[in-house]
């Protein structure tokens, strides 16, 4: 793994950081308090080319990697979790599938729509009894003549509401477990396609993520993701890269939580000092520096590995577990060095506090993260 970023990797960390330094911060306040999903600022970075960061520049996108990718979002994230998660799903888990599995009339089809932002993308996996178990999807894909007649219901879709594209995962034979799971490409203008609940979460709230209900929703056979059956491992290839964005928005939180908590210790004094003069502080912000710039470490590891097309769920476990510990931890200390204004929505560190937390739950909980990783250590996947 290189070290030294290229010209191109820093060029995109360096514009994301100036857009989230100059226009995303107040943004990120407003989404938060409002619930408003931040149109203006996903509309900034698709002029910037951040919906298409490694969608190949034949397909309208910017042509970089998932390092670069992986920068950005560490950078969005930073200001707000909600833009950073509304760029990570749409990429990873809806652009991904598409330009690594999909055939090549869908990539022309979808990619320019969605390189350009003019068709956001969601990806419909968890149901009401299918979350860590993904395997147990009930939504049902029945084939009829050229087309699959989709059925089911779909929890906690991240960008459902304003997403024009899905990527969703059916059973085609029940009887068949994982691998009578398929995958479809769906245009969420479709006829029974309905958006029937807006979940009302504890942070992120920029991002809107919703249950879904699919009523004789006809997808075209053509849509179809590789073979009838392949779904389940099109999901598992597609989180391998989702994690990693995942990983990048938790480091951006933490770097977050242990700049507000710099500043906070440097201006505040007590007892007649300082915060920044006592030990106790200092081993605090010593840790929070350490596990940042280690899970970037992991983060940039896993997305060089997913840049040369080499096997990466162990690595992007590892990133995202890491990660995602790291944010809750530097938020839960960034409160605690605030004392009673880390309490208060005065200060950020409350939002980083409850931003943090889903980092832990969504595309594979702390928990099955540590399956994954046990896994391979242990030489069983
Ligand atoms: N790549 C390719 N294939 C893979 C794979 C990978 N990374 N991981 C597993 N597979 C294959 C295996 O090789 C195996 O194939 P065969 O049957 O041909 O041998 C098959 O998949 C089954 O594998 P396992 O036996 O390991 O599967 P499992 O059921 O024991 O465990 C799991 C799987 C890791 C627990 C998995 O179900 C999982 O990751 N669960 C979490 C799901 C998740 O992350 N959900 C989040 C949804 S996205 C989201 O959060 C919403 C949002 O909008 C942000």
């Amino acid at each position: 793994m290189e070290l030294e970023l290229t010209e191109a990797q820093r060029g995109a960390r360096d514009t994301a950081r100036r857009f989230a330094r100059e226009k995303l911060g107040p943004i990120g306040v407003e989404a938060d308090r409002t619930h408003r999903y931040p149109a203006e600022a996903i509309a900034e970075l698709s002029k910037l080319g951040m919906l298409g960061i490694f969608i190949p520049e034949e397909f309208g996108g910017a042509g970089l990697d998932h390092v670069a990718y992986a920068l950005v979002l560490e950078e969005l994230a930073v200001e707000c979790a909600s833009t950073c998660v509304i760029v990570s799903a749409h990429s990873s888990l809806a652009s991904w599938p598409i330009l690594g599995l999909a055939a090549a009339p869908q990539k022309r089809h979808f990619l320019p729509k969605m390189a350009s932002g003019d068709w956001l993308g969601c990806f419909a996996l968890t149901e009401p009894q299918a979350g860590s178990d993904a395997a147990g999807q009930k939504t049902r894909a029945v084939r009829d003549g050229d087309s699959y007649v989709l059925n089911g219901t779909k929890n906690f879709i991240t960008n459902a509401p304003q997403a024009k594209v899905a990527i969703v995962f059916a059973m085609t034979q029940p009887e068949k477990g994982h691998k009578g799971i398929s995958a479809f490409a769906v245009e969420t203008s479709s006829p029974g396609w309905a958006v029937t609940r807006v979940e009302d979460k504890m942070g992120i709230h920029g991002a809107h993520s919703a249950q879904l209900s699919f009523t004789d929703l006809r997808v075209p056979r053509d849509n179809l993701i590789l073979n009838e059956g392949d779904g389940f491992k099109v999901a598992m290839k597609t989180l391998d890269g989702g994690r990693i964005g995942i990983a990048a928005q938790a480091i951006g939180i933490a770097r977050a939580s242990l700049e507000a908590s710099l500043k906070y210790a440097q201006d505040r004094t007590t007892f007649g000092q300082p915060l920044t003069s006592y030990q106790a502080i200092q081993w605090k912000l010593a840790d929070m520096a350490v596990a940042v710039d280690a899970a970037r470490l992991l983060a940039l590891r896993a997305a060089t590995l997913k840049d040369r097309g080499t096997a990466c769920s162990k690595e992007s476990a590892m990133a995202k577990l890491f990660a995602a510990e790291t944010a809750m931890k530097s938020a839960t200390e960034a409160v605690q060095i605030h004392g009673g204004y880390g309490y208060t929505k005065e200060f950020k560190v409350e939002r980083y506090f409850r931003d943090a937390k889903i980092t832990e739950i969504y595309e594979g909980t702390s928990e099955i993260q540590r399956l994954v990783i046990a896994g391979q250590v242990l030489g069983n996947r």
